[in-house]
């Protein structure tokens, strides 16, 4: 089927963050496929509440991007559902402590797969299309990516090779694809109780050393992955730093 509006693809789309990206770009008249690996009821009754909104406007797409053949499938998907792809939104993502001692080599697989690994093998599936469009594409980053974050060194070692990533594709793609990143601070904490969870000691800590004294919101990523994706045509290799200046701060605490 061949749709003439743009097309975004948001990994992990279908909660949390992923899903203010995806709210915010179909607000904006574009057609969003919402990748989904565990959260299949999330991700329907989000393309459910788009539909309702504009039909056929959203779309859900499962794919494990640990597994190498499910991101190589993904091409010829959106090509049967869109035609085209005009955005990537590389957000998927898993985080979690891996304190020294205590990592094994599954942590390792997970951390790296999901955050640098997979970017890195859809980008380049999807690079086709995304020539072919003219398109773009966004990396949501970290503020660790050049900081650490205690405990969580391979999760900052994962989050720097998406930052590599991305200026190094912003060359090999050009000049045909844009890629940037966002890189968010402190904006929606893990869930409680979940291995991602984070202490509330801890996070009275991180937010009493952000300049603006406050967390942000996942809207305030959303705007910034849209201000890449739809106004920003001659920014190429940037990664803007969304978190209420925080990281000017890290490390001098
Ligand atoms: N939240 C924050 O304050 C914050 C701060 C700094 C950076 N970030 C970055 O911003 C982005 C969004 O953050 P978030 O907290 O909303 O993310 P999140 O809830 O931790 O994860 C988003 C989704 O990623 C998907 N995912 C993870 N591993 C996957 C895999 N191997 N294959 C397919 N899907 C996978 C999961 O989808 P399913 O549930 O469908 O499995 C998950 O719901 C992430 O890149 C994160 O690193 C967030």
């Amino acid at each position: 089927m061949l749709n003439k509006t743009k097309v975004a693809l948001v990994t992990g789309g279908a909660q949390r963050v992923g899903a203010a990206i995806v709210r915010h770009l179909h607000a904006q008249g574009w057609t969003v496929l919402v990748h989904y690996r565990h959260s299949q009821q999330a991700a329907m009754a989000l393309v459910g509440e788009l539909h309702n909104i504009r039909p056929m406007s959203a779309f859900s797409v499962y794919a494990n991007l640990d597994k190498i053949d499910e991101i190589d499938a993904l091409p010829k998907r959106i090509l049967e559902l869109t035609g085209g792809l005009d955005a990537l939104v590389n957000n998927a993502s898993t985080f979690y402590p891996t304190r020294i001692g205590r990592a094994s080599l599954d942590d390792w697989n997970n951390l790296i797969s999901s955050n640098a690994r997979a970017p890195f093998f859809l980008s380049q599936a999807l690079n086709p299309l995304l020539q072919e469009a003219h398109g773009t594409i966004v990396n949501i980053v970290d503020i660790h990516a050049q900081r650490p974050f205690k405990q969580h060194t391979i999760y900052c070692m994962a989050k720097a090779a998406l930052q590599m990533m991305t200026y190094s594709l912003a060359k090999e793609l050009a000049p045909k694809v844009r890629v940037n990143g966002v890189a968010p601070g402190a904006v929606l904490w893990p869930q409680a109780q979940t291995a991602s969870a984070i202490a509330n000691d801890t996070q009275q800590q991180i937010l009493a050393s952000v300049p603006l004294q406050r967390s942000g919101c996942p809207e305030d990523i959303a705007r910034t992955v849209s201000f890449l994706i739809n106004d920003a045509p001659y920014i190429t290799g940037q990664i803007i730093a969304v978190d209420g200046g925080r990281s000017h701060t890290l490390g001098l605490e």
